[in-house]
């Protein structure tokens, strides 16, 4: 008997899925039937955005695992009704889009290309900027994305330091980890990633105390949550100067209302939660590997821990 894999996600979603996941099922040898109706007994796979309806997972007693659209996960993990295995997005173009997002804006601050894109003045001021090597950057979050940014930059020569809730060992990376780490990495950062999961302990983890140990007029990028920041206090430290910019992606409140202060702010740089998006050819693989680890009695991949909450 086929497979039922149930489409929990926007109609947007399914227009892009619905072929690639189809044939990347096939390529994975599973016999499965993809559908966007299906009795919830009758489930054994649900692959979920939380743009989708679906809010109860209590019916669907026999599905063997949700499989999220997105890595990012807060909006699902605290699901009481969600009893089954949840697993999260680990996508390789994801991670490639994060990276080109993340060197992006950090070339752009460190070389502080703004001054000769936008010169009204036709000021002639040939001050080169320094080194990368001469520019430290704090990673917080060494996950999938934090690490694949945080080697890109090193290979550009960044001095990046990584922090993570626990320790790490990447090569050519030092890395920290816990609230004394913090302090740490932020203490020499002259640009901070902040690439960590929204959990009731990183949130606003960039708080007055934290922008406060920054050296002057570091640069902050947040393609990570919203809710990692709080806003008054980096208002209050772009007002100041204390933070040179902030280039932020994602917000606690998404479309970011139009009478938000960072729009209209001149150290603030917007850009609408387009840092990194699952790339459906690549993800669907990811998908179909994980079904048919779950069939062949093998370990899901990318498993959130509930209690973790990423
Ligand atoms: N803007 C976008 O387009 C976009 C796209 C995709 C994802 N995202 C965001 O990026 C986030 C990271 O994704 P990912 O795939 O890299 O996640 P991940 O692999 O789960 O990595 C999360 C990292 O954060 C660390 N962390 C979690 N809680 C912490 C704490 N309390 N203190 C210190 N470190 C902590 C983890 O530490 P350990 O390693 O010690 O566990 C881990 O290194 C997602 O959760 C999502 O919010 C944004």
């Amino acid at each position: 008997m086929p497979l039922t894999v149930l489409f929990a996600a926007s109609d947007g979603n399914w227009h892009s899925y619905a072929a690639p996941l189809r044939a990347a099922l096939a390529e994975a040898g599973l016999d499965a039937t993809l559908t966007r109706e299906a009795d919830p007994a009758a489930v054994d796979y649900i692959v979920y955005a939380p743009t989708s309806p679906l809010q109860d997972f209590s019916p669907y007693a026999r599905c063997k695992a949700v499989l999220s659209l997105w890595a990012g996960v807060e909006r699902i993990v605290a699901n009481p009704t969600l009893t089954q295995p949840l697993c999260r997005m680990v996508d390789p173009a994801l991670s490639e889009g994060m990276v080109e997002w993340v060197a992006g804006h950090a070339l752009r601050h460190h070389l502080g290309m703004d001054r000769h894109i936008l010169n009204p003045g036709r000021i002639w001021d040939p001050t080169c900027p320094p080194l990368a090597r001469e520019r430290p950057v704090a990673m917080l979050g060494m996950g999938e994305l934090g690490t694949a940014c945080a080697r890109a930059l090193a290979a550009l020569n960044f001095p990046v330091t990584g922090w993570s809730r626990t320790p790490k060992a990447v090569d050519g990376i030092p890395c920290l980890h816990g609230p004394d780490g913090l302090d740490r990495a932020l203490a020499t950062a002259q640009i901070v990633v902040t690439l960590l999961p929204k959990t009731p302990e990183t949130e606003n983890i960039l708080n007055a105390r934290t922008l406060g140990l920054l050296p002057q007029g570091a640069v902050i990028l947040n393609p990570g949550r919203g809710a990692l920041i709080d806003d008054d206090a980096l208002l209050a430290a772009l007002e100041t100067g204390h933070v040179g910019h902030a280039t932020l992606d994602v917000f606690r409140t998404e479309p970011l209302p139009q009478d938000h202060p960072y729009w209209s702010h001149p150290r603030v740089t917007v850009t609408p939660h387009i840092a990194a998006d699952t790339r459906a050819p690549s993800a669907s693989r990811v998908i179909a590997e994980n079904i048919r680890r779950s069939e062949a009695g093998e370990p899901l991949l990318h498993r959130v821990d509930r209690a973790r909450g990423y």
